[in-house]
């Protein structure tokens, strides 16, 4: 969705005090995280310093119970866990800073179009034009068994029904005429029914009569987002989204994903500028590589021998506990396959991985390197991240992952690397528009 080249920079606020970093320096025992919109408002000025897009709540309904067949590893540890809906923090930290813009995700899989066509358009108002919206499948069994299913829904067939709730979803956004409000006081006239249309819906999974209730919103949809890797998922994306998320881990991979996704665009009559790819990247500002190497040792020495197994049980859907120290990943490939869970993700790193490393040897490494890296002084940083941008076709930016510091990465993030990319003229040195979508497209 850029026509430009510059480079769009969001981050990804989900996991910044679970995952073992509650026990790092910087984060704070005790501290309601929950129940006070303080600590992510703080976050939503600086990102707002950065001139950054935006910022992304991922979400899972569930507890993991993948690693040792139990949910005792999650919670001892705080591994994804707690999940809080974050949806309410949204309009907060939208008053607190201005210009950023909001992602939330919402899954097509246990969710109903109507509602979720409601929600959004009422986030899009309170944000004025600030939200967007995350359209995840859904891989988890723990969640699949919170709404009902006793055997997750296959993955083809999430997709399917995923489908469909897209294309309702945006006949409800539609579904009111931008001018439809009259407000004419004198004829008594509120707004015209002409332009005011049914959406008659009758499908496999929903039938959907519309219109939205709702006026339209000032995006009138909001920025769709679709992180799929596999065929479905990237066939999904090409159809509705504004922008993808994307895990892959080296640069050749990287490029394949572009080229697969513009074919995928130029099948179905759109084009690639029509689709920006946010890379997820792991930054880490240091005065040297070697200190940057330093945070990384000290995150790795405080978590748990066990704590990449678990991280990959909950994220594969497989119990890795049982891995004994002469297995490789591929050992669990079918296992994954089995499991209809993040296929996509998994083969990327079957791709990209050194064959010859053992699990508990991967699984710490997956804790810190399952996402690019770009780790070392402010400099080395932009430099990496100019190359992969322009060797990936200048479409689109990068989305920080977790760092080692709930609130001080994205702050050292802003304070010396955003300057260095805006002196390069590859960054925004203001917004340049209240909506979401025009940032993302200047
Ligand atoms: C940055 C990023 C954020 C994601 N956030 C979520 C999320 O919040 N909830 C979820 O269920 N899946 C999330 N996913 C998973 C994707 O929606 C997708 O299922 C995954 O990339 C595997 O692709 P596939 O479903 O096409 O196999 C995310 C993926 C990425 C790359």
């Amino acid at each position: 969705m850029s026509e430009s080249e510059t480079i769009h920079l969001a981050a990804d606020l989900s996991f910044l005090h679970t995952d073992y970093l509650w026990r790092m320096p910087g984060s704070w025992v005790g501290y309601p995280y929950y129940g006070t919109s303080e600590f992510y408002e703080d976050i939503a000025c600086i990102a707002e310093r950065g001139v950054m897009d935006m910022l992304f709540f991922g979400d899972t309904g569930g507890t993991s119970e993948d690693y040792g067949g139990n949910h005792h590893a999650v919670v001892r540890y705080g591994a994804k866990w707690p999940r809080h809906d974050m949806t309410p923090m949204i309009p907060l930290m939208a008053k607190a800073a201005q210009g950023v813009g909001f992602a939330m995700t919402m899954s097509t899989t246990y969710h109903h179009p109507f509602h979720c066509a409601r929600l959004f358009n009422a986030l899009d108002h309170v944000t004025r034009g600030r939200i967007a919206w995350n359209a995840v499948t859904s891989a988890y069994k723990n969640e699949a068994a919170n709404y009902g299913f006793d055997v997750m829904m296959d993955h083809d067939a999430r997709y399917e029904r995923a489908q469909e709730f897209l294309e309702i979803a945006c006949a409800l956004w539609d579904s009111v005429e931008p001018d439809a409000l009259v407000l004419d006081r004198e004829k008594g006239i509120y707004a015209d029914p002409a332009k005011v249309h049914r959406v008659d819906f009758r499908g496999r999974h929903f039938n959907v009569r519309g219109p939205l209730p709702a006026l339209p919103s000032p995006q009138r949809r909001p920025v769709i987002i679709q992180a799929g890797l596999s065929g479905p998922g990237m066939t999904l994306a090409a159809n509705f989204a504004d922008l993808q998320f994307s895990t892959r881990r080296t640069l050749p991979s990287m490029q394949q994903h572009r080229q697969e996704l513009d074919a995928k665009l130029a099948a179905v009559g759109r084009r690639p500028r029509d689709i920006g790819i946010l890379w997820s990247i792991r930054v880490q500002v240091a005065e040297s590589e070697a200190d940057a190497r330093e945070k990384e040792r000290r995150y790795l020495a405080s978590i748990p021998p066990e704590a990449g197994l678990v991280e990959m049980s909950a994220q594969y859907g497989v119990d890795f506990s049982i891995a004994t120290p002469d297995m490789r990943l591929s050992d669990f490939a079918d296992k994954v396959a089995a499991e209809k869970g993040n296929l996509g993700s998994f083969q990327e790193l079957l791709k990209t991985v050194d064959p010859k490393q053992s699990l508990q040897e991967f699984g710490r490494r997956f804790l810190v390197d399952r996402i690019l890296v770009a780790a070392g002084t402010p400099k080395a940083i932009a430099d990496k991240l100019e190359e992969m941008h322009f060797a990936t076709g200048a479409n689109g930016g990068f989305i920080l992952g977790r760092g080692y510091t709930a609130m001080d990465n994205i702050r050292e993030f802003v304070e010396f690397v955003v300057p260095e990319l805006q002196r390069r003229g590859r960054a925004k040195t203001r917004y340049a528009g209240p909506t979401l979508r025009e940032n993302l497209n200047s």
